[in-house]
């Protein structure tokens, strides 16, 4: 399982700290394992907005959002200096969704996440794994849907790279912006 997830996001090899990085695979791999997905690349991104972008996989959003936090995170320290904990930024984006394996499972049209925004599942997922409050920290504040407002750079980057990850996808469609970015 763990290699499944290893091929399905090579992005885990940006993080510099074996073990962080082995604790996100083991995240995304036990999340696979309790829901009624076979394989990553069932999983989907967004059911309820396909008419608008496509049938887009959960895998594919979570590496776009993971390169668009990275690059974010690159030009923030060669431009300005900031510092941030790059390994933070790249786990904290790699799990920014995991919770859509669990609201996915399933799925006939309606979620649980219609009524417990996904971020509340998601920061339960990754706080039971033992992954450090910043990453919780961040899945929590990703989404306006919590009222939680991202308190770190990390978290902010990563809140931007979501934003500019589904802006592309809508845009891409119709030439139009994410409603609700
Ligand atoms: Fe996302």
């Amino acid at each position: 399982m763990d290699d499944a997830v290893r091929d399905a996001f090579p992005e885990l090899d940006d993080i510099d700290d074996a073990d962080l990085a082995d604790r996100a695979a083991r995240v995304w791999a036990d999340g696979l394992e309790a829901s009624d997905f076979e394989r990553l690349d069932e999983v989907p991104f967004s059911p309820k907005y396909e008419a608008d972008i496509g049938d887009v996989r959960l895998v594919d959003h979570t590496r776009d959002v993971t390169r668009w936090a990275m690059a974010l995170a690159d030009a923030a320290v060669s431009l300005q200096g900031v510092a941030l904990d790059r390994d933070t930024v790249v786990a904290g984006a790699l799990l920014h969704d995991v919770s859509k394996l669990h609201e996915y499972s399933g799925y006939d049209g309606e979620t649980f996440g219609d009524h417990v925004p996904h971020p509340y599942y998601g920061v339960h997922m990754v706080a039971v794994a033992g992954l450090p409050t910043p990453i919780q920290h961040i899945v929590v504040s990703h989404s306006g849907s919590t009222p939680v407002e991202p308190r770190s750079i990390e978290a902010k980057l990563v809140e931007y790279a979501d934003l500019l990850a589904v802006h592309g996808l809508f845009w891409n469609e119709g030439e139009k912006l994410f409603p609700n970015g």
